[in-house]
């Protein structure tokens, strides 16, 4: 395979055709054979980044490994990108944010190499115990040196695990069945799972005290970089051995270098690099006590193919639009629980629809609070799909380019504070959604809008609110809505000016607090109200407003 030309490979199955899928590290053929019978791919392995950027606008998916950096750039000029793969589990190599930002899915293999990480950890402990490397060496060099490799035993020793997650629950597994006492440190896991894993957990600073060797199993992230260096060496015992097969990055490598020459760490087993591959003249790889192995943990047959067949699956559903299990910036939920779901989402479209039509021009808005009552809100269903379809609808009536990935971090771009409430009260109704958006009008002065909707069955959504006025309309097609106040002579002419001008009234409700006071008026219409009509319903006495809406 030509590591710079594209090798194209034409669709063979019956998918999407038209989609074009570029693969830039080596993934496993299966997972390869499965993307070709969907769409057309393109394989560039070793493409530099500004050639990634070059080629990037003609594509709908990007497949990638560690090898390649997914920058803000690159995602930016991936102008027809809807989804990013990671065929593993780090994605410290994709800008996410970015992704997230621009409505790309990011989506992983989470799973498919914690065994092969875990096996690969395991093998690197017994090698630094054991002085494996270094003695198969000298033996192949001519040398029958047996004192000069003497080991240690690992059985009886601690081993602290920082980052007991995936990986590092499998290493713990592994470690005991070799006789190790485990204690391990992650602000995150509960102590429920560590008790069930036969792990004590313990704060950083105790870990490092406490044991003989140390192995990583965090992610590279903004709070683990370089959570072990200078003063976390020193915390450590004298004669201590190091790991680190998650990420490099992790080490603060000239402290580990530092820590190495002066005797406190007796030896260090690295798969993983801040720079990959590492300078040739890197200190940390002339040392005799390091060994090292070039990123190998998930280099097995195994966790390859698996990594490939479902980073494959998974980028084939999200260019399907199907919920994608493993995606980093967008909810999942099962397929059997998403036809529940599915009229609430089209319920929370129409009043984001409606609400953003109904909001005055120029203001702004601040918050906008989904309210769950009744059976929804007492259901188990994750509800923060459905406030993202609400929240994707209200937004799109302002913006372009809004979906359901990228609708949360655009509303917090706006200033919008995004709240949901849930309550298993509900007066009337089995169900209701509620969205309340405050906003700062043009004079400063703060006002509310509130619309409401229920279902009735699956199909038949109803608006029952609007502001404090209970109506029972129908939310499709267009809509007037009149705000007037509730005298003779006002419903009538409204209808007969429609009337006048060809406009069909396919639907009427009325709603008002109390007679003589401020009401409201929804009529379905068949047909657009043009600006002209518009204004002759405005010259209406005790009309107040008037405001046409397309659901
Ligand atoms: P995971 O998300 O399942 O586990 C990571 C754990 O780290 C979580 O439990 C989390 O709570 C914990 N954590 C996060 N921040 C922490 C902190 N500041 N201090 C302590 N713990 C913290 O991930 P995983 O699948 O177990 O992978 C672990 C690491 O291994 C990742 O960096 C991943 O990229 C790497 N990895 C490397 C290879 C390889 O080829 N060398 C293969 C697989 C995974
Ligand atoms: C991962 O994060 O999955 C590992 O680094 C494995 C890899 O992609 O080679």
């Amino acid at each position: 395979m030509n590591e710079r030309e594209p090798e194209r490979v034409e669709a063979k199955g019956s998918g999407n055709r038209n989609a074009r899928i570029l693969i830039t590290d080596h993934i496993a053929e299966e997972g390869i054979i499965k993307l070709q019978e969907f769409g057309e791919v393109d394989i560039r392995l070793g493409v530099s980044e500004d050639d990634l950027k070059a080629c990037i606008a003609d594509y709908d998916a990007l497949i990638v490994r560690s090898g390649t950096r997914v920058t803000g750039e690159v995602i930016a000029a991936g102008t027809k990108l809807k989804v990013i793969g990671r065929a593993g589990v780090g994605v410290d190599n994709i800008d996410v944010e970015s992704a997230t930002e621009r409505g790309i899915m990011v989506v992983n293999a989470p799973e498919a190499n914690t065994i092969s990480a875990a096996e690969h950890t395991i093998g690197m402990l017994l090698s630094l115990s054991r002085k494996i490397p270094a003695a198969n060496q000298s033996l192949k060099s001519g040398e029958w040196s047996r004192k000069k490799y003497m080991g240690v035993e690992v059985n009886g020793k601690v081993l602290g695990i920082i980052g007991l997650g995936r990986v590092g629950s499998e290493v713990a597994k592994r470690a005991r069945g070799l006789g190790m006492r485990v204690v391990a440190y992650d602000p995150f896991i509960s102590k429920t799972k560590a008790v069930e894993l036969g792990v004590t957990l313990m704060s950083l600073s105790d870990v490092l005290s406490t044991a003989d060797f140390v192995t990583l199993h965090t992610p590279l992230l903004k709070d683990t970089y370089h959570l072990i260096g200078k003063k976390e060496f020193e915390l450590m015992k004298d004669g201590v051995r190091i790991i680190n097969c998650a990420r490099g990055g992790i080490i603060d490598e000239d402290a580990l270098v530092e820590a190495i020459r002066s005797g406190k760490v007796a030896g260090a087993a690295l798969d993983v690099f801040e720079h990959e591959p590492p300078p040739p003249d890197s200190a940390l790889l002339a040392l005799d006590e390091v060994i090292v192995t070039p990123h190998l943990g998930a280099s097995t047959e195994e966790a390859q193919r698996a990594a490939a067949i479902v980073i494959a699956e998974e980028v084939i559903r999200a260019l399907e639009n199907k919920p994608v299990r493993n995606a980093l910036n967008m909810i999942y939920v099962e397929e059997e629980l998403m036809e529940v779901m599915k009229p609430y989402l089209v319920l929370a479209e129409k009043l984001g629809r409606l609400s953003a039509q109904l909001i005055p021009e120029s203001s702004r808005v601040a918050e906008f609070n989904v309210y769950y009552e009744g059976e929804i809100g007492a259901s188990r269903l994750d509800t923060r799909l459905i406030t993202g379809a609400m929240l994707k609808s209200f937004l799109s009536w302002f913006t372009d380019g809004v979906n359901y990935i990228n609708a949360g971090a655009m509303a917090k771009k706006f200033g919008m504070k995004v709240t949901e409430s849930k309550s298993e009260e509900v007066e009337n109704f089995s169900s209701m959604l509620t969205l309340v958006t405050r906003m700062q009008g043009d004079g400063g002065s703060w006002l509310k809008k509130t619309v409401s909707g229920t279902l009735f069955g699956k199909d038949d959504m109803r608006i029952v609110k609007l502001d404090d006025y209970r109506i029972d309309a129908s939310p499709s097609g267009f809509m007037l809505i009149c705000t007037f106040i509730d005298k003779p002579r006002v419903i009538g002419p409204v209808c007969t000016i429609l009337g006048d001008y060809g406009i069909n009234i396919a639907g009427m409700q009325v709603g008002r607090e109390k007679a003589g006071g401020e009401a409201v008026m929804v009529l379905n219409v068949d047909s657009n109200v043009g600006m002209e009509v518009m204004e002759e319903i405005k010259k209406v006495p005790n009309i107040i407003d008037v405001k046409l809406v397309r659901l």
